[in-house]
């Protein structure tokens, strides 16, 4: 039986939220919560060991009364995203809640083995890909929710997003050492969130399931520890004393989760826990068009195997 006998009846408990990213940081403060409040995980991770850590922390916490399954996936990596999502849809008949939260910034410019440029390939492609595989199965749950980690540092991407650079050739070319040119691609990365989510709602009005994005804030996590140098740890541990924990860089994520408040909307950016308003390109419908129809074949999708 759908476990939602209307809108009114929302709440995370007893549902089965898939969970990227929450082996570290804010994710893993939002699936500590979740489990909490009731729902059941799957959490899907790069590293088997970290990832069965967690599981049976987040098990033992709540007296093995959630179901914690792992599901390992390289962001970075199309083919491990495709065979985690064959693996999702194979173990779990419902997934109510899909949380597309593991993301990260390369100061050097570094190419996947699918030839994509890598803060693209795990910040947008991956929440792209997985959530279009894992779609219908949503979708067969009843009302469902896709919730995508995005940032406030979405504004730094200027005018919006270089289609021209997609591999940010261009982009990686400032000044060496300097942060400006990887910044700006971290912050397109985030507004490829944000315009992903609101031409994800559109297409799927009508459906039950929708679609939701959020900036957690500056949050004290391990962010930015894949790059090395004096620089990145001195602007890191500076950054760190105006962060927030990742419990309350986690709120937002959990609150999109388990609100009834939510339900009707679809596509929004939300800021500690409000419907917030954007940049300006990052409320272009033309770049959210354009944007899904690269990305599809960016990940050759639907692929014919
Ligand atoms: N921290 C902030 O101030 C801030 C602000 C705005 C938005 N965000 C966003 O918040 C999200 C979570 O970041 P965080 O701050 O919590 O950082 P974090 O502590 O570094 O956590 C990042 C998570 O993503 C996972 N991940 C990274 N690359 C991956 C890959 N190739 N394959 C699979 N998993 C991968 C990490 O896995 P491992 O444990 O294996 O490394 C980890 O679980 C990101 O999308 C980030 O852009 C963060």
């Amino acid at each position: 039986m759908n476990t939602f006998m209307n809108n009114k009846s929302w709440t995370v408990q007893g549902k089965y939220v898939v969970i990227t990213g929450a082996t570290s940081g804010i994710g893993l403060a939002a699936a500590r919560e979740l489990a909490i409040r009731g729902a059941n995980l799957g959490i899907v991770a790069r590293d088997e060991a970290k990832a069965n850590e967690v599981a049976a922390q987040i098990k033992a916490m709540t007296g093995g009364r959630t179901t914690v399954d792992v599901f390992l996936a390289d962001m970075a990596s199309q083919q491990s995203i495709r065979q985690a999502a064959a693996d999702i849809l194979a173990v779990c008949p419902r997934v109510d809640v899909l949380i597309n939260n593991a993301g990260a910034m390369f100061v050097s410019r570094k190419l996947t083995d699918d030839g994509v440029e890598m803060t693209w390939a795990v910040n947008h492609l991956a929440p792209f890909l997985l959530t279009t595989l894992l779609l219908d199965r949503l979708k067969e749950s009843g009302h469902a929710r896709v919730i995508t980690t995005a940032s406030h540092s979405h504004k730094m991407a200027g005018k919006g997003i270089h289609f021209d650079d997609l591999h940010a050739e261009r982009l990686y070319r400032f000044p060496q050492k300097s942060l400006g040119g990887p910044t700006i691609r971290y912050a397109e990365t985030k507004l490829a969130n944000i315009l992903f989510t609101s031409e994800l709602a559109r297409r799927l009005q009508g459906t039950g399931v929708t679609a939701h994005c959020f900036d957690p804030g500056l949050v004290a996590t391990n962010f930015n520890s894949n790059n090395k140098g004096w620089s990145v740890r001195m602007t890191m541990a500076v950054m760190k004393l105006f962060s927030r924990s990742p419990e309350k860089g986690a709120e937002t994520m959990v609150w999109l989760a388990d609100t009834e408040e939510i339900s009707g909307q679809n596509g929004g950016y939300y800021t500690d826990m409000k419907l917030t308003k954007p940049s300006v390109p990052a409320e272009s419908i033309e770049a959210a068009k354009r944007l899904w129809e690269i990305s599809e074949e960016q990940t050759r999708f639907p692929k014919a195997d």
